[in-house]
């Protein structure tokens, strides 16, 4: 027999899979074999992507679209992101400073490599995505998680961060809105924040604005890179069209950075994936130029989803769940039902909890510990409302009986 774990890198093998995949395959597999599984674990828009865009891959595969790019991507495409990048961000940027990638997540990866040695320190807002510290470790770098609580609306204290800089840090990494917690971070949370970064010259910031557009009651999206010229010059703004437009499976993401950052990625990339789909590429163009009526709805749509489940999740005894202000996801607080049995199994952490939801219950959840924090579960709103009610309504009879 042999032993693989002497072959495989040390480098994977200080990473775990991702978790939340892991649920969602899970849960798919559950489906596949007829069980009529509540898949509240999801990460993606339910939404189909819109015609409009589809037709334009089309079209651009037909006029041939099928060879190589350059690795940072096409040049008219990367002029359509620095158009949007001013009008909607405020952003100016050049199409050098651009660098399309196969999804936000991997623009991402492109970015901790080209910036992250060994050793290196990254700052994480925690709760957080669970790539970020393994996408970090595969760098050999370190993430140091700046915790956040509930009552500070999973929001970080400047003076947390400030601390956490003096201490070494070389990177520091905002995700707003906030995939697990649904957290925005406001105006003057972000102009404190980048005053610090004009500060310190060795600090870079990566801000993912992948949820940019899901925002509720009048919270406002705001990138950190628009409030000082001096900080965006070690700012690496993330975003990408997976979740805005409906397109997860296309895989199309891009990073704006200074030239010599934006260069270290291409680089990265080029020695890699290359460049995303010459096509995909091609229909990015209209998605990012067309009228975003498409966008709006379903904007409307999450926001009824999302008052809903949270008004029925704190319907459950041992549950709480505030209001979130941005994403698609309630984070909820389950503490108040661990330690119990329930139908003869114990529960006493989240993992065993969302287990056992899958297990009995038939809905897929994603438990907390995983983004760092024990006790409360992610719940994905990206499903009908319908869908919602039966998956919640069926979490609270498994917890009450
Ligand atoms: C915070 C965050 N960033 C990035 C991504 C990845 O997006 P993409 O599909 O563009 O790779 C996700 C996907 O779930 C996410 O939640």
């Amino acid at each position: 027999m042999i032993n693989f774990d002497g072959l495989l890198s040390e480098r994977v093998r200080s990473i775990k899979p991702s978790a939340t995949l892991a649920t969602s395959a899970k849960a798919k597999r559950m489906l596949a074999q007829g069980i009529d599984v509540v898949n509240l674990s999801v990460g993606e828009p339910d939404f189909d992507t819109p015609e409009y865009i589809k037709y334009a891959a089309i079209k651009a595969l037909c006029d041939g679209w099928t060879k190589y790019t350059e690795e940072a991507g096409l040049l008219e495409v990367r002029k359509a992101i620095c158009k949007k990048l001013r009008e909607e961000n405020g952003l100016s940027y050049e199409p050098e400073n651009i660098v399309i990638s196969c999804g936000a997540k991997h623009a991402i990866f492109n970015a901790f490599q080209a910036l992250l040695n060994p050793g290196d320190k990254i700052l994480i807002p925690a709760p957080c995505w669970v790539s970020y510290p393994d996408m970090a470790r595969l760098c050999g770098a370190e993430p140091v998680l700046i915790h956040t609580t509930e009552e500070n609306g999973f929001l970080p204290d400047p003076a947390q961060i400030a601390d956490a800089i003096a201490n070494g840090a070389k990177v520091l990494l905002i995700n707003s809105p906030c995939n697990p917690t649904g957290s925005v971070w406001e105006p003057d949370l972000l102009k404190e924040v980048a005053k610090l970064v004009e500060r310190h010259d060795d600090i870079v910031v990566i801000t993912d604005e992948i949820y940019e557009k899901f925002v509720y009651d009048g919270a406002v999206h705001v990138s950190i890179a628009s409030f000082s010229e001096r900080a965006k010059e070690r700012i690496v703004v993330i975003n990408g069209l997976s979740k805005t437009f409906a397109m997860t499976g296309w895989r199309l993401g891009y990073a704006a950075a200074s030239k010599p950052i934006a260069q270290a990625m291409a680089k990265v990339q080029g020695q890699s994936a290359s460049h995303p789909t010459a096509f995909v590429q091609m229909a990015a163009i209209t998605a990012l130029s067309a009228p975003q009526d498409f966008v709006q709805k379903m904007i409307a749509e999450y926001d009824a989803r999302r008052r809903r489940i949270v008004s029925l999740l704190n319907e459950i005894p041992g549950v709480r769940c505030s209001m979130p202000k941005g994403a698609f996801y309630a984070f909820a607080n389950f503490s108040g039902v661990l330690g119990r049995s329930y139908d003869g199994v114990e529960i006493n952490n989240s993992i065993e909890l969302a287990d056992f939801l899958l297990e009995r219950a038939h809905v897929a959840t994603v438990a907390g510990e995983p983004f760092g924090a024990e006790g409360y579960l992610r719940l994905s709103y990206a499903i009908s409302i319908e869908r919602i009610e039966e998956g919640v309504r069926r979490i609270k009879e498994a917890l009450t009986g």
